[in-house]
């Protein structure tokens, strides 16, 4: 065995070994991280003030239709680049993993299909901050305990010191 071949044949039990488990779950974790956490912060906890906070929250969105296609027509979420399926499983993930206790009871999994229908009408209004508050009161009134929705920042963030400061 020449040394390149052997320096192949370490390198791949290495990565046999460090690699992590394969599933559906570990690859929508790593693409909601790599897509979607410099934004979001990678446990659903935004830094930036304007980027609204997932962790415990973004679940209530499933409280209303409107609210369940506004999570999939996200210009964020539905340009993102990935597959319908890939996009399902990492949207699935953003609500049910870190959408934690804000889900609805009996709430029902993203398919792809679902995904390729939401992400093909995606929002276009160049003020969401405006159409995402109609959304989210629509969600408050199906679902009271998502009144935290009205501010960007969840309590358990705005308890934490401040990362950030505006110049
Ligand atoms: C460039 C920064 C950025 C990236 C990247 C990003 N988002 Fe967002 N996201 C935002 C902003 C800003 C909003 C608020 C939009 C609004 O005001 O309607 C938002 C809103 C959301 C919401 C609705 C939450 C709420 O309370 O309104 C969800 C769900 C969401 N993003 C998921 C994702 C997912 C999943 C990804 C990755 C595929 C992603 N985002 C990538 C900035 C980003």
């Amino acid at each position: 065995m020449t040394a390149g071949r052997r320096l192949c044949t370490v390198t791949a039990v290495a990565l046999t070994l460090i690699a992590p488990p394969a599933g559906a779950e570990v690859s929508a974790k790593s693409a909601f991280l790599e897509r979607c956490g410099g934004c979001h912060g990678l446990d659903g906890r935004s830094a930036a003030v304007l980027v609204p906070d997932l962790r415990d929250q973004v679940g209530y969105f499933l409280c209303t239709p409107q609210g369940r296609a506004y999570v999939g027509r996200l210009p964020n979420v539905a340009f993102s680049g990935v597959s319908d399926q890939a996009l399902a499983g990492i949207i699935n993930y953003t609500i049910f993993t870190v959408g934690g206790t804000s889900v609805p009871a009996g709430a029902k999994a993203y398919s792809a299909a679902e995904v390729g229908r939401l992400r093909r009408q995606p929002l276009t209004a160049t003020d969401l901050v405006a159409q995402r508050a109609v959304v989210a009161e629509a969600v408050i009134a199906a679902c009271p305990a998502a009144v935290g929705l009205r501010i960007y920042k969840s309590r358990s963030a705005a308890q934490a010191p401040a990362k950030e400061t505006i110049r």
